[in-house]
C-alpha cells in the first residue's frame, strides 16, 4: 500500500517538527497536523510558530498551505488519512497508581478511542509518543474492538529520537529510524508502507525494522542510557571537586576510548527536558511492575544522582555566599533546559530558583527565548493561593544578562546559551556587589580569565580550591 494522506494527532515538540519534515520531504503526501488546542494550531498557522527550533520556520513556511496543513478538526483528518501518527503528550502521572513514576496514558487512550470511533476505512496507526513497553497492546485492544470487515487497524511503533534545539537536522539526517510492527503479514505490509515514507530521504540501511516490543523498549532504553552517561559524569564531577581533578579533562581522556565515545559526557547542573526523567521513571515503574526490583533500583539511581547534582550545586552556592543568601540578589542566566530551545520542562533552573526563593533570596532571571509567562507558571506552586503574587515579589525577569547581573551578589550560569560565552564580563563585574561570585553550572566560561577580572569563580567538576584549576 502507498501512503498518500497522513494525519498527525498532537502538534507539540514531537508531532509538529516531525510531521512538518515529512511534508517537506514528501511533496506527494498530504500531511495534516491536528491538535485539540486551538491556540496552538493558530500559532502554527501564524508567523510566530508555537515552538522555537532552529530551521523549523524554513521547513514549515516552505510547505504550509501546499501539502502541510494544521487543524483542530481531528475527526475529519483521522477519517481522511491512511496513516495516523499519535504524538500526544505522555506526562508522568501526578496521582493514583504509579503516581510520580508511571506515564499517564490518558491522552494516548483518548486519541486511540477517537480513531476507533471515527474511522470508516482501514488505517495504519503509529505510536510516536514515548510510551511504556506494550502500550501498543492496549491500543490494539481498543482498535480491535471497533474493527469490522471493512475497517482494519495496523499498529506500528515509530519512536522519535530527535533532541530539542537540533530537531530539524536530527529529522533530516537521523542516525536511524526505528519502525516496529507485529510480525503478521498485514503488520509487515504496514511497516513497509512507513518505510516507503521515510525512504523519500533516508537511506534504507538507516531504517531499522523490528518487532513492536523491541521498538517500544528501545526508545526507553536509548533515553535511559543517555541519561545514565550524564549522571555518571556528574557523579564523577563531585569526585573531581573533592580531589582537584578537572571533569572536562577526565571526560576528554575517557571519551577518547572509542568503546566509550565522547558524546553526552558534559558535566552539568543536571539534565532536564521532557524525556529523560520521565522515561527513566517509566522504566523504573515498568521494572517494578515486572517484579524486577533490582533492575528498577539500578535505573532509579540515575534519577537520584540527577536530583543530587542539583542540590549539590545549590548547597555549594549557599555555602560559598557565607552560608546565607537571604535578601541577596542572585542572577540566573538561562531558564530553558538546554540552549536553542524555549522549552522549560524539568529544567534544572526551576529546582534551583525554587530553592533560592525558599532561602528568601531575590532572583533576577534572564533567558533569551523563554516566555515570561512560562517562567511565572513554572515557579508558582499549583493550587497555592496567591502563590503567583509571592513569586512575582521574589523574582525579576530581565531583558538581558547585564540587567540581571546589576548589583547581584552572585551570577549563575544554568543554561549553556552561546551568548553567555561572549558577554562583557568586565562590565558585569563592575556592576556586581563585591566579592562578585560566579557559578558556572555548564562549564562554558573561561574561568581563569574571569578570575583575572576579579570574580570568585566556581565551576562544576573543577577548582576544588579557588583559583587552582
Ligand atoms: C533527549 C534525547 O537526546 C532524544 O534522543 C530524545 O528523543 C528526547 O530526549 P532532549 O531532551 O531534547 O533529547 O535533549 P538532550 O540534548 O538529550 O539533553 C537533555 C538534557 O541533558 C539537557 O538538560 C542537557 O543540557 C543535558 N545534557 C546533555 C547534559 O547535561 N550533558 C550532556 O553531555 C548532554
Ligand atoms: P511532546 O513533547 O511529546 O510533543 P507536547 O505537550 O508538546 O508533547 O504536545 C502534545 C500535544 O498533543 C499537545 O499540544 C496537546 O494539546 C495534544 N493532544 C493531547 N491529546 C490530544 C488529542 N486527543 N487530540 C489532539 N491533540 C491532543
Amino acid at each position: 500500500m502507498t501512503v498518500k494522506n497522513i494525519c498527525c494527532i498532537g502538534a507539540g515538540y514531537v508531532g509538529g517538527p516531525t510531521a512538518a519534515v515529512i511534508a517537506y520531504k514528501c511533496p506527494d503526501i498530504k500531511v495534516t497536523i491536528c491538535d485539540i488546542n486551538q491556540k496552538r494550531i493558530d500559532a502554527w498557522m501564524s508567523d510566530k510558530l508555537p515552538i522555537y527550533e532552529p530551521g523549523l520556520e524554513e521547513v514549515v513556511f516552505a510547505c504550509r498551505g501546499k501539502n502541510l496543513f494544521f487543524s483542530t478538526d481531528v475527526d475529519k483528518h483521522i477519517e481522511e488519512a491512511d496513516l495516523i501518527f499519535v504524538s500526544v503528550n505522555t506526562p508522568t502521572k501526578k496521582q493514583g497508581l504509579g503516581a510520580g513514576m508511571a506515564a499517564d496514558l490518558a491522552y494516548v487512550e483518548a486519541a486511540t478511542r477517537r480513531i476507533a470511533n471515527v474511522a470508516k476505512s482501514s488505517k495504519i496507526v503509529v505510536e510516536k509518543s514515548t510510551v511504556p513497553c506494550r502500550t501498543a497492546q492496549s491500543m490494539r485492544t481498543i482498535l480491535d474492538a471497533n474493527s469490522t470487515d471493512n475497517v482494519k487497524f495496523d499498529i506500528l511503533s515509530n519512536p522519535e529520537f530527535l533532541a530539542e534545539g537540533t530537531a530539524i537536522p536530527d529529522l533530516l539526517k537521523p542516525d536511524r529510524v526505528l519502525i516496529g510492527s507485529l510480525q503478521t503479514e498485514s503488520g509487515k505490509a504496514a511497516q513497509q508502507a512507513l518505510v516507503d515514507v521515510y525512504s523519500h530521504w533516508i537511506p534504507r540501511e538507516n531504517i531499522i525494522t523490528t518487532n513492536l516490543w523491541s521498538s517500544e523498549l528501545s526508545k526507553l532504553a536509548a533515553n535511559a542510557l543517555l541519561a545514565q552517561r550524564i549522571s555518571s559524569i556528574n557523579a564523577l564531577s563531585a569526585v573531581c571537586e573533592a580531589t582537584g581533578a578537572d571533569v572536562d579533562e577526565v571526560a576528554y581522556a575517557v571519551g577518547r576510548d572509542t568503546r566509550i565515545g565522547s558524546k553526552f559526557l558534559k558535566a552539568s547542573v543536571g539534565f532536564g527536558g521532557s524525556c529523560f526523567q520521565k522515561d527513566i521513571l517509566n522504566l523504573v515503574y515498568l521494572s517494578y511492575s515486572l517484579n524486577l526490583p533490582e533492575v528498577a533500583e539500578y535505573w532509579n539511581q540515575v534519577y537520584l544522582m540527577n536530583e543530587y547534582q542539583k542540590k549539590r550545586f545549590v548547597k555549594k552556592i549557599i555555602s560559598t555566599l557565607f552560608n546565607t543568601i537571604t535578601h541577596k540578589k542572585i542572577a540566573v542566566l538561562g531558564f530553558a533546559f538546554k540552549k536553542d530551545t524555549g522549552d522549560t520542562r524539568e529544567s534544572a533552573a526551576i529546582t534551583l530558583i525554587k530553592d533560592f526563593m525558599q532561602e528568601n533570596a531575590h532572583v533576577a532571571i534572564y533567558d533569551p527565548k523563554v516566555e515570561h509567562e512560562q517562567i511565572y507558571m513554572d515557579l508558582a506552586e499549583p493550587g497555592v493561593v496567591d502563590n503567583r503574587k509571592q513569586v512575582q515579589e521574589k523574582i525579576t525577569i530581565c531583558k538581558d544578562a547585564y540587567e540581571a547581573a546589576k548589583d547581584a551578589d552572585a551570577l549563575i550560569i544554568v543554561t549553556e546559551w552561546d551568548e553567555f560565552k561572549s558577554l562583557d564580563y568586565e562590565r558585569i563585574y563592575k556592576d556586581m556587589q563585591k566579592p562578585a561570585f560566579l557559578f558556572d553550572g555548564r562549564l562554558i566560561l573561561d574561568a581563569p580569565k574571569l578570575r583575572e577580572i576579579g570574580f570568585k569563580v566556581h565551576v562544576i567538576g573543577k577548582n576544588a580550591l579557588e583559583g587552582r584549576a
